[in-house]
C-alpha cells in the first residue's frame, strides 16, 4: 500500500505533514483555541436517539489517542440496556455516596461547592448511550503468556 511502510514487519502509515504560513497558522491556532474553549463538562442529558454509528465513530477518535509503546491498553464498552444502565447508576451512586459523606475532606467539598455536584448520578439512565472504557494491565496470549502493558492508566485517561 503506498501510504504504509512496513518497518521490521510492522506497517506504519505514513505522516502527512501540513504546512501553513504564519499568518494561517495564527488564524488556524485562533480558530482552534475558540472551538476548544466551548468544550464543557456536562453533567445533563438527553434522552434523544443518538445513531449508533456516532457513537462508533467517538470511539474510533478516541482510539486514536497515543499510548505506551502504541499497546493501546484499553476496551471501549458502550452500554444502552435500560437494566444494565439502572445497575451502573446504582453501583456509581453507591460508591460516590460513600465518597461524598465519608472519603473527601472538608475541603475538597467546599472546592466541589460551586459545581454544584453530589453523589447523585439519574443521567446514567437518561443518556441513551453510556461509553465505558476499561484499561488493560497485561494482555493474555492464547497460551496464558501475560504481556505488559505501559502507562496504562495515562494512556487511558488520554483517550
Ligand atoms: C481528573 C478529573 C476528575 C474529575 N472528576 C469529576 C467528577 O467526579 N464529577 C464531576 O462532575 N466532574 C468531574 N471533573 C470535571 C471538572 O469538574 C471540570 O473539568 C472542571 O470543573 C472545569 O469545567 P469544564 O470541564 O466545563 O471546563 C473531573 C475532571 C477531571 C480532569
Amino acid at each position: 500500500m503506498q501510504n504504509t511502510k512496513i518497518i521490521d514487519g510492522y506497517p506504519f502509515i505514513r505522516y502527512k505533514k501540513e504546512t501553513y504560513t504564519p499568518a494561517e497558522m495564527q488564524k488556524r491556532s485562533q480558530d482552534f483555541y475558540t472551538w476548544m474553549d466551548q468544550r464543557r463538562t456536562a453533567r445533563d442529558f438527553s434522552k434523544k436517539p443518538v445513531p449508533r454509528e456516532v457513537i462508533e465513530n467517538i470511539i474510533l477518535t478516541a482510539s486514536s489517542a497515543p499510548s505506551g509503546a502504541h499497546k493501546q491498553p484499553w476496551t471501549f464498552c458502550i452500554v444502552s440496556n435500560a437494566q444494565i444502565k439502572k445497575e451502573i447508576r446504582l453501583a456509581a451512586e453507591k460508591e460516590e455516596r460513600e465518597s461524598y459523606e465519608n472519603r473527601m475532606s472538608d475541603e475538597w467539598l467546599d472546592d466541589l461547592r460551586p459545581l454544584g455536584t453530589d453523589w447523585q448520578k439519574p443521567f446514567l439512565e437518561i443518556a441513551p448511550y453510556l461509553i465505558i472504557i476499561f484499561s488493560r494491565s497485561y494482555e493474555t496470549t492464547d497460551n496464558g503468556k501475560k504481556h505488559q502493558n505501559y502507562y496504562v492508566k495515562e494512556s487511558t485517561g488520554i483517550t
